[in-house]
């Protein structure tokens, strides 16, 4: 069952982030997931140790260089869907998740630094393809993003990169608190109070929108099934 990795070397891009909202919303649609924390800060490990975690998520925490190649294919023999939260390092671990990987999605905020994060990512990843001899499809998520922005000025951004041959996602993941407090209060963000947290509506229809985008691209790939 298909593999999504989560990578960028550079340091709070929006990996871990962007990788449990997917988490969550394919669980919230009846899939079984399963997360390979590969962040060496195990945040994902931690949400998980709290109060509301879905029982059709599993996450492994115990993951090395050595083990990762192992895991990653035992747990595609499991679930529906593999997601890999992978370091802020460009590592051998990092390029053997990516040769095991059906989509890669590189998660970059606006500016200069993450985007030459995902500029060494995605050699990295055309590296893989000529040693694997095949096509890895990836695509970069554009992170933190205002909520106040225009679409114009996110489009431009996304024609930029679409020039230089970069996929881009339509749905860009916004700047919100939810986002955010998911990692305190554990839980999907549908369990969020929304007299405490502000905007979850609002968080759950950009984490939606997200996850819909993943899965029409595993779709065109015919990677998944309807979920
Ligand atoms: N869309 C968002 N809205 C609000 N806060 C966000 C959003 N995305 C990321 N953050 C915050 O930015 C910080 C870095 O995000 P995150 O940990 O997801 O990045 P990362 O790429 O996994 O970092 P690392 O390379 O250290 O593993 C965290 O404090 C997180 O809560
Ligand atoms: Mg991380």
């Amino acid at each position: 069952m298909p593999v999504i990795s989560f990578a960028n070397p550079k340091g709070g891009a929006g990996k871990t982030t962007t990788a449990l909202l997917l988490a969550t919303e394919l669980a919230a649609r009846g899939a079984d997931v399963s997360v390979i924390d590969a962040d060496p800060e195990r945040w994902i490990s931690q949400w998980g140790a709290l109060p509301g975690k879905p029982d059709n998520i599993d996450i492994l925490s115990d993951v090395s260089e050595d083990s990762i190649v192992d895991q990653i294919e035992e747990a595609s023999e499991q679930s529906q869907f593999i997601i890999v939260d992978l370091e802020g390092t460009a590592s051998l671990m990092v390029a053997n998740a990516i040769g095991m990987s059906e989509l890669v999605l590189i998660p970059t905020q606006g500016s200069s630094m993450d985007a030459r994060g995902g500029a060494k990512t995605i050699r990295l990843i055309r590296n893989q393809e000529r040693m694997a001899r095949r096509p890895i499809p990836h695509s970069v998520v554009l992170t933190r993003t205002s909520a106040a922005v225009t679409s114009r000025s996110l489009r431009n951004v996304q024609s930029q990169l679409a020039k230089a041959g970069i996929d881009v996602f339509e749905t860009a993941i916004v700047e919100r608190a939810a986002f955010r407090d998911l990692f305190d209060y554990g839980g999907p963000l549908e369990r969020l109070d929304p007299s405490l947290v502000r905007n979850v509506d609002k968080a759950r229809k950009n984490a939606e929108s997200f996850a819909g985008e993943v899965i029409a691209k595993l779709k065109s790939a015919q990677m998944a099934e309807a979920v």
